[in-house]
């Protein structure tokens, strides 16, 4: 097994602790940047209050939210988690259970087959597109099952970094059916420079049966801290509301997603950073012969050279304190995290010397 990345492990548990403190990760798609300033000055502050529980509501963030996403979304609109992944796994407790099943479009973020698993659903994959990566709805539609309850969309998607526009969004809306629910997993959003994301926002006002996923862990800087949240529409979002634990969101998370959200210097410096170092990783890569995908995220997925396994290259990228992760679902490729300008040159000389 590849000693490059292992999902369940820390960089340090992979490599050692000195060894990963010179590493550069390149595998979990942080920021680079780390967490907003304001979010750390925000949790400075309120670290003496740590002997207090959080308060009971946590509105205070939802109204927050709905302020700064406006188009007149309310707090009811919101649902916050423990990082996104939470909001994934309240929807597989709200909608799932061994009676029904999910559809999901491999390669697709690994969270939702294992949250449907948990509920001892039933899994129904419609592949992506083989060369582009797109999604089918008509397969989607004929796939769906009466059993189905839930559709999985990620766009940007994990780990293929490719997006899609209104059109195939509106397609998707089409082919599922009203009672079935669309996660619209867009944790990835802030990144999209180049495209027009779909507005999501207008099908939530619209009451249209859409939850969609976003988290504080990349664009924020703050994946450590472990907060996200879901919107949709009321009836959506206290279904999930109904499973929660009190307290899941701890005091300091919601103090500094408040001051994260209206960070938007540390976004937009976050956002120029990922564009270009995306930019040049693809460039370098396609200039080295290689197949890479168009992203939009803040990571880049290509295609390893004929002959060469992906963990192996992983393996041997490690020794040159690079941290790749290989792309799940697919052999043969490996996706890299943007990260600061030195990181990407340093992956850029390493590849050049290895393939
Ligand atoms: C597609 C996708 N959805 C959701 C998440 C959840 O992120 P978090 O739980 O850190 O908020 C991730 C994290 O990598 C992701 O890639």
């Amino acid at each position: 097994m590849s000693q490059a990345y292992q999902a369940n492990k820390s960089s340090e548990e992979i490599v050692g602790k000195e060894e990963a403190a010179q590493m550069y990760k390149m595998s979990a798609n942080e920021n680079p940047f780390g967490p907003s300033p304001r979010a750390t000055e925000a949790m400075q502050a309120s670290l003496s209050q740590l002997g207090l529980y959080p308060p009971y509501s946590d509105i205070a963030l939802r109204e927050k939210l709905a302020a700064v996403h406006g188009r007149g979304l309310t707090a009811d609109n919101f649902v916050l988690s423990n990082g996104g992944s939470e909001a994934l796994h309240l929807t597989a407790m709200a909608y799932l259970d061994a009676q029904s099943s999910i559809l999901q479009c491999p390669p697709a973020f690994p969270v939702y087959e294992r949250t449907a698993k948990q509920q001892g659903a039933g899994i129904i994959n419609v592949p992506l597109d083989s060369e582009t990566f797109a999604y089918y709805p008509e397969a989607i539609k004929k796939a769906i099952q009466p059993s189905t309850r839930v559709v999985y969309i990620c766009n940007p998607n994990n780990p293929t970094g490719t997006t899609f526009a209104q059109d195939v969004f509106e397609a998707l809306l089409s082919a599922i059916p009203d009672d079935v629910l669309m996660v619209y997993d867009e944790v990835y959003y802030h990144f999209a420079s180049n495209v027009t994301l779909p507005d999501v926002i207008a099908a939530v006002l619209a009451e249209k049966n859409v939850f969609v996923v976003h988290s504080f862990s990349k664009s924020y800087g703050l994946a450590g801290l472990r907060l996200g949240y879901g919107m949709g529409r009321p009836e959506i979002i206290a279904r999930l509301e109904a499973q929660k634990n009190a307290f899941h969101v701890n005091a300091l998370a919601l103090k500094a997603g408040e001051a994260a959200l209206t960070d938007y210097e540390h976004i937009q410096k976050t956002v120029t950073n990922n564009t270009a170092g995306r930019k040049f990783i693809s460039e370098s890569l396609q200039a080295m012969g290689l197949r890479v995908w168009p992203s939009e995220a803040n990571f880049v997925l290509f295609e390893v050279p004929q002959g060469v396994a992906a963990a192996d290259l992983a393996d041997r990228l490690l020794e040159h304190k690079i941290m790749v992760r290989p792309a799940f679902g697919l052999d043969h490729h490996l996706r890299v995290s943007v990260a600061l300008p030195e990181a990407n040159e340093t992956f850029v000389h390493a590849m050049k010397a290895l393939i």
